[in-house]
């Protein structure tokens, strides 16, 4: 049910509809991961082995979409599945990023790592993460 309501945050475009995303933050969307995903992510998204999950075309990711403000703001814990393997370590909260960095790094992530770029409204973004658990 959850994930249901996450859906219906999501408005779902394709690559060539890239004219309705504003890319302009996604150099600092970037710079972030660099500094606060990369170390446990990796740059290209791969993840570290059967320790941190891959972001590089995730099926985790692309499901819950809508989670990531939250995941970035709470981290997350218990046992996922990402493709074929599952993963148990948690992911500590990443601390000190204003709703904006948020919002960059989500655009930057969404636009990079899902086989198809997926869009999520500023405004949903930034409301999201104000209203996480
Ligand atoms: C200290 C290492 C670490 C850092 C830093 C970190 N993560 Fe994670 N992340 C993890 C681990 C471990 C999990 C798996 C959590 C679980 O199994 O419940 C995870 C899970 C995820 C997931 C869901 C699973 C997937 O692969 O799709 C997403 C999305 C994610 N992280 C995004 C991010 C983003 C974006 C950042 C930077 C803002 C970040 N993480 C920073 C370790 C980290």
């Amino acid at each position: 049910m959850r994930s249901l309501t996450f859906l219906c945050l999501l408005f779902l475009f394709s690559c060539s509809d890239s004219e309705l995303v504003d890319l302009k933050n996604i150099s600092h969307g970037a710079e972030l991961y660099k500094n606060y995903c990369s170390n446990c992510h990796q740059m290209d998204g791969s993840g570290l082995a059967q320790l941190i999950p891959p972001l590089y075309q995730s099926d985790y990711l692309t499901e819950n979409a809508g989670a990531l403000p939250c995941i970035i703001k709470n981290g997350l814990k218990g046992k996922i599945r990402v493709g074929s393997n599952s993963y148990t370590l948690a992911m500590p909260a990443v601390r000190n990023l204003s709703r904006d960095d948020v919002k960059d790094i989500c655009v930057y992530v969404l636009q990079k790592f899902p086989k198809t770029p997926i869009v999520i409204a500023d405004s949903v973004l930034k409301n999201t993460h104000k209203n996480c658990p």
